[in-house]
């Protein structure tokens, strides 16, 4: 057990006078408490105002990704006396308007995921006695693609995404590379309508922050290269 100061970003969309300021609690943290069971000690114990998402507490929903000392990831995964720190700064996914507290607007982040038709797309009906055949080898391919859970990690700590709100983004770019790669999709050309363009593939200058962001270890870059690849090779035959 130990006693760590939490410093939290509060905004109240009721008090614009006041606007952004960082409230201080102090906690005391038995060995494996992660900071979303920090926040809610907060928030039960403290202060019913403090206001952030979550839901499954197990790194499944994405709903909990915040940014804790500076860096991206998903409050509930993240124990926080291994932070290493005795005080812990939480704010809100950067690049996002922030609705209240810890909670922002998603909506620049689905627009992003829409633009790439984010589901399998396939000619043919699905056979009516067997679901459609995918051979082990080619499932495969889909590992470090299918994971992604739509935290919005990477695309919030992209400055190419600070700098242009219509971006798709490495979630969006990601995902649309997952159907892609799928060999049971037959909408190459569907799922990539939207990216040759200046708010698509082009936007991403391989910063990789997105990278370093990810919760589940996946490298949206490595996909937004081969998209790149795809794109190049289609307009040069
Ligand atoms: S609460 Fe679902 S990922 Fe953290």
């Amino acid at each position: 057990m130990k006693k760590l100061t939490f410093k939290i970003n509060r905004y109240n969309p009721d008090d614009e006078r006041r606007g952004h300021f960082m409230q201080e609690y102090e906690v005391e943290v038995p060995s494996g408490h992660t900071v979303l069971d920090c926040l809610n000690d907060i928030k039960w114990n403290q202060d019913g105002t403090l206001t952030f998402r979550r839901s499954c507490r197990s790194g499944i929903c994405g709903s909990c990704a915040m940014t804790v000392n500076g860096v991206n990831m998903l409050a509930c995964e993240t124990q926080a006396l291994a932070l290493g720190t005795d005080t812990i700064t939480v704010e809100p996914l950067r690049g996002c308007e922030v609705l209240k507290d810890l909670v922002v607007s998603l909506e620049p982040l689905v627009n992003g995921l829409y633009a790439v038709k984010p589901y399998l797309i396939a000619d043919a009906p699905p056979p009516t006695d067997q679901e459609r055949f995918q051979s082990v080898e080619e499932r495969d391919k889909l590992d470090g693609l299918y994971e992604c859970i739509l935290c919005g990690a990477c695309t919030s700590s992209c400055p190419s995404f600070w700098a242009d709100k219509e971006y798709i983004g490495p979630h969006g770019l990601l995902k649309a590379y997952r159907f892609i790669a799928d060999s049971r999709d037959t909408g190459e050309q569907e799922h990539m309508e939207a990216l040759d363009d200046k708010h698509g593939l082009w936007r991403c200058h391989s910063i990789f922050n997105c990278v370093e962001a990810c919760p589940k270890d996946l490298n949206p870059t490595r996909a937004i290269v081969e998209l790149k690849k795809k794109l190049v090779k289609g307009k040069v035959g």
